[in-house]
């Protein structure tokens, strides 16, 4: 204990006395009214010091802040300390930063810091920045200058620290829950990925044998049809499950990116070719810019194929026969920018918001053939995202669209 608590500032009236019968009521009422009221508001206040003298003097400046009848328990260093904390609750524990050899912070960090179900105060003998740091880091929720302790400062800040206190629990408490949802839902994707896979799996892989004859013709051609239709929706149903599950992964942040240093102009060339005979069968020209000196870009290349495809599988699926694709790349000092225009029906600026949330889409979908889901762009969002990058939408209704990845430099 370097500083003795005899500040003049300092009053220290006892129970009943003229000070604690002027004092404001509310000191009392509101510090010991958390939101929401934690220990009640009956709980002990805690002081720790390992100076006698000093803890009966914080003691009574304490009855002289919060009313002469509040308990006040004392511990005389850290190891006692701990114990009481760990067992009991406390309105508040009121920790001195030096306690002999052993360092209040250290004992800050051991009870749990800000976690802690006591709200820490620490007292210093000079209130410096480096202090205010270190108290901050060490989880106290906050800490007095005992330069300035008296009985009204101890009593507001007791009263915020237990608001303080009480918020930051529950935010913890939150955080605990959503986090615990989050796997769950982690969980049960997983578990979904797996049951839902299987059995695809073998629908598509009979179905499929049967479309194709491999065994021996089909006796009646309508039932040949039919296994391939089973097969498309089989098809329709994986691409679905698939784009769920990598959307979950993306947005639970269990989608692990392994950048490289792709060569743009082999990536856009491969998901040219992928979209070429969609774009063929409804009479799109689809072209991209040379991008012969562009530097390589620093992305993962699965995540960069998936994102090219769902723009240009977008492109083509908005974009009336006869209209055109174009895939332009460009690097300047913000980075690399890799954008997809059609000369499609376009976006309403109202709908750009809606197309890029998880099955959000603009116009009807009902009766499209080629109608999708609305996970495509979302998932093209949340990859770039997880680049480090942003993705961009210029369109317009009639005219046509350019959605535009925007890597970080
Ligand atoms: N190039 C485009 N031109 C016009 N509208 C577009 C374009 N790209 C996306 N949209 C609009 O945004 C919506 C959402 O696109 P997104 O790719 O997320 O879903 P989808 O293509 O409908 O289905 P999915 O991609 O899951 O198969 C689309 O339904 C469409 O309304
Ligand atoms: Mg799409």
């Amino acid at each position: 204990m370097s500083f003795a608590l005899t500040d003049t500032r300092m009053t220290t009236p006892s129970a009943g006395g003229p000070a604690a019968s002027s004092r404001q009521p509310s000191d009392t009422d509101t510090a010991a009214a958390p939101a929401p009221p934690a220990a009640g508001d009956r709980a002990a206040i805690l002081v720790v010091d390992d100076d006698r003298d000093d803890r009966r003097h914080l003691e009574r400046t304490l009855r002289g802040a919060v009313g002469g009848d509040v308990a006040v328990r004392h511990a005389a260093d850290s190891a006692a300390a701990l114990e009481l904390l760990r067992t009991e609750r406390f309105r508040v524990a009121l920790i001195d930063l030096q306690l002999g050899a052993e360092s209040g912070l250290e004992l800050v960090r051991q009870a749990g810091g800000r976690v802690c179900a006591t709200p820490l105060i620490l007292l210093t003998g000079a209130g410096t920045r480096a202090n205010d740091v270190a108290a901050m880091a060490a989880g106290v929720i906050d800490h007095i200058d005992k330069q300035d302790l008296t009985p009204t400062m101890l009593a507001r800040t007791i009263r915020y620290a237990c608001h303080t206190h009480a918020l930051e629990r529950r935010l913890h408490d939150t955080m605990q829950r959503l986090e615990r949802a989050s796997r769950a839902k982690s969980d049960f994707l997983a578990r979904m990925s797996h049951d839902f896979r299987t059995p695809l799996n073998a629908i598509l892989g009979f179905s499929e044998l049967i479309r194709d004859e491999i065994m021996g013709p089909v006796g009646n051609r309508a039932y040949a049809d039919y296994a391939g239709d089973i097969h498309a929706s089989g098809s329709h149903l994986l691409d679905l499950v698939n784009d769920v599950l990598d959307l979950a992964r993306i947005e639970a942040g269990q989608f692990r990116l392994e950048p490289v240093a792709v060569d743009i102009a082999a990536a856009v060339a491969d998901a040219v070719r992928v979209a070429a005979p969609l774009a063929a069968r409804k009479d799109i020209r689809i072209g991209a810019d040379p991008m012969t000196d562009l530097p390589r870009l620093r992305a993962d290349a699965r995540a960069l194929k998936q994102m090219l495809l769902n723009l240009l599988s977008n492109a083509v699926k908005f974009t009336e026969p006869g209209g055109t694709i174009h895939v332009a790349a460009g690097r300047d000092a913000r980075g690399h920018r890799l954008a997809v225009t059609d000369t499609g029906i376009g976006i309403e600026a109202g709908d750009i918001a809606r197309v890029l949330a998880p099955f959000g889409q603009a116009g009807p979908t009902i009766g499209r053939d080629d109608a999708g889901t609305g996970l495509g762009l979302p998932i093209v969002k949340s990859l770039i995202e997880a680049h480090g990058g942003r993705l961009e939408i210029d369109s317009a209704p009639g005219k046509g669209t350019a959605v535009t990845l925007r890597f970080p430099a």
